[in-house]
């Protein structure tokens, strides 16, 4: 293993020793190719320069206390990965090609997935972009894939606590028929402006209303959003979220833990009848909300006064960290093995 400073890793690129890389040309993908360059070399007339043909996935390997690497519902990302592409006009990348792609970065970089006891893991990037001079707007006849890995820190440094967000109305982040659904990110790059003007306020996320009638709950920046009502796990139901594959396992776990799982319309006026809430993804699994201020009507929904998540949260936190990690059972058959 490398000698990296494991316990101040930060959630950022941090460099490693190789990248994989694909290209598709003449109608079909070619072979996986591990590079060590860090950059890439594109035509000017690109579509991923001008059309924002580009789509990604987030997705990490842990160590466990075993000392084996694992993958955390990989086949998720592949699927979504090639709704992705369909979603806008890119080849789609087979699904079994993208597990290879991942398994073989990772192995290539082994020594860079942090040890158990750090708490760290090995942020995983795949990229797909549009490549081959077009200047009409159309689709590209050539494609990159290509993924790199980072080791990254606990998200959480302070331990498991709540933050806020807030609404704002004067933003959206994707239209009810656009490309919420797909991880593209000309979604992210609509996203920025908000997300700086939160931050610089002083709250750890926007969330997104419905951009019709701004009535329903969307999503909370990067990440879904679930509230919980004495023994229901409620997440919006949107045609304009990205599907969470951390919120989709937590739907799992709540059943699993005896809790009724509601996917549906959340009304912003419920906000003020959940207990707990928090946003899920990837990079935190859970961030518990403190509390949501509604900046446009003044409006607060408090869930947190002491600085800590709730119990039903932390539940829900602490068993889907311990699959990913080894500790218990994975009774869904959610891991994979790097080996
Ligand atoms: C917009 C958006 N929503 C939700 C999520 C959470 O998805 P996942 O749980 O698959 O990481 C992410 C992060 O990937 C995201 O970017």
């Amino acid at each position: 293993m490398k000698q990296i400073d494991w316990s101040n890793l930060g959630f950022g690129y941090f460099p490693t020793d190789y990248n994989v890389r694909c290209y598709y040309r003449d109608g079909k993908w070619g072979e996986l190719e591990v590079s060590s360059e860090t950059t890439i070399n594109i035509h000017m007339a690109a579509t991923c320069l001008h059309y924002g043909q580009e789509a990604f996935e987030g997705m990490k390997a842990f160590r466990g206390k075993d000392g084996k690497v694992r993958l955390f519902r990989a086949e998720e990302n592949a699927k979504r990965m090639r709704r992705s592409c369909e979603g806008i006009m890119m080849a789609p990348m087979p699904e079994e090609l993208f597990l290879q792609a991942i398994d073989l970065v990772v192995k290539k970089n082994i020594d860079y997935v942090p040890p158990y006891e750090s708490g760290a893991s090995l942020y995983i990037r795949p990229i797909i972009i549009g490549l081959g001079e077009q200047v009409g707007v159309k689709p590209a006849n050539e494609y990159l894939f290509l993924v790199f890995v980072s080791p990254v820190g606990p998200y959480f440094k302070e331990g498991f606590k709540p933050t806020a967000m807030a609404i704002m109305r004067g933003y959206d982040r994707a239209a009810p028929l656009g490309t919420g659904t797909f991880k593209v990110g000309g979604n992210y790059a609509a996203s920025l402006k908000s997300g700086m003007i939160a931050h610089e306020k002083g709250y750890s996320a926007v969330i997104y209303l419905d951009a019709k009638e701004k009535k329903y709950i969307d999503e909370c920046g990067p990440a879904n959003f679930f509230g919980i009502k004495g023994n229901s796990y409620i997440t919006p139901e949107s045609t304009s979220i990205l599907p969470s594959i951390t919120n989709m396992s937590l739907t799992q776990i709540a059943k699993d833990l005896g809790m009724t799982v509601e996917r549906r319309h959340v009304p912003e006026e419920e906000l003020a009848e959940f207990e707990e809430a928090g946003a899920c993804g990837t990079a935190a699994v859970i961030s518990p909300i403190s509390h949501i201020d509604d900046l446009d009507t003044g409006k607060v929904y408090t869930y947190s006064t002491n600085g800590e998540a709730g119990p039903k949260s932390t539940k829900l936190y602490n068993t889907l960290r311990a699959i990913q990690y080894g500790d218990i059972e994975d009774k869904h058959g959610w891991v994979t093995f790097v080996e």
